[in-house]
């Protein structure tokens, strides 16, 4: 179900609807010729989510949400429910980022509802795990990884109608431009993919989940991540905000899969 390598542009609340659909815009341009592989998504704010996909028109790009309600409809002003998000013609949405653990006092028991409500509507979740610095620091990163995986996917049955992404995002690099050892992230990735595997049927974690990295990819280290047998793709944030520098990653990304098939 899953054709790896997969690129996720999370643009955060960076763009309105103008800069959303002017970079949708550039990047449907920039692939015009690019041989590509594998899957995209581009995740712009709720407002821009229609015009993102307008833009998109034909194109084998992909639309996802940032975020969503855990509640289905009805009172709970300022929230959007999944099945607005589909309507809007998204098919994944980003859950339990750290900023909104950070911000937003998201839970892993929040998460786990979010999941459910997502899976429900048909929606795909990329759900964000990863540990602090402080964390690291403590040698609770295992730990802590597994706790979130383990508690985000409490219930969940994972199937080829209900698949499911993990993103594998250490907090402490989010945003600073330096990633981690990309020998770091398959260690973490192969731990995540064990998690799954006691979880969940062999044939359906190889063929119905998949695992990205996250945290400052660029056009300059996205390759060395590309060769790890676990990371079937990223989540990529600043370096998505720019369409030029995206499809400088996009193309990387490309290359070096086709060299490895
Ligand atoms: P970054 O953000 O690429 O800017 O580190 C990634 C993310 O927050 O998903």
């Amino acid at each position: 179900m899953f054709k790896a390598p997969f690129l996720v542009a999370n643009w955060k609340m960076n763009y309105g609807i103008k800069q959303a659909v002017q970079v949708t815009a550039d990047i449907v341009v920039g692939l015009r010729g690019m041989r590509r592989k594998g899957q995209l998504v581009l995740c712009p704010s709720y407002p821009a989510l229609l015009s993102v996909k307008q833009t998109i028109g034909d194109e084998s790009i992909s639309l996802g949400a940032q975020d969503l309600s855990g509640q289905d409809r009805g009172a709970f002003t300022g929230e959007v429910a999944p099945w607005m998000i589909k309507e809007a013609g998204a098919e994944y949405v980003i859950i339990g980022h750290s900023e909104r653990k950070k911000y937003c006092n998201e839970t892993d028991e929040s998460i786990n509802k979010k999941v459910k409500n997502a899976l429900k509507e048909g929606l795909i979740p990329i759900i964000c795990v990863g540990e602090t610095f402080e964390e690291r620091q403590e040698n609770q990163k295992d730990h802590v990884v597994l706790r979130q995986v383990q508690n985000a996917l409490d219930g969940v049955k994972v199937s080829p109608i209900n698949p499911i992404i993990i993103a594998y995002e250490p907090v402490w690099v989010i945003g600073t431009g330096q990633a981690i050892e990309p020998s770091d992230a398959e260690y973490m990735h192969t731990l995540i993919r064990q998690v799954l595997i006691d979880l969940y049927p062999l044939v359906v974690v190889d063929h119905h989940t998949a695992i990205l990295y996250g945290g400052s990819v660029d056009e300059n280290n996205v390759d060395e991540f590309c060769d790890k047998e676990h990371i079937q793709g990223f989540l990529v944030g600043s370096a998505s905000l720019h369409s030029q520098q995206f499809l400088k990653i996009i193309e990387k990304v490309c290359k070096e899969s086709s060299a490895q098939s």
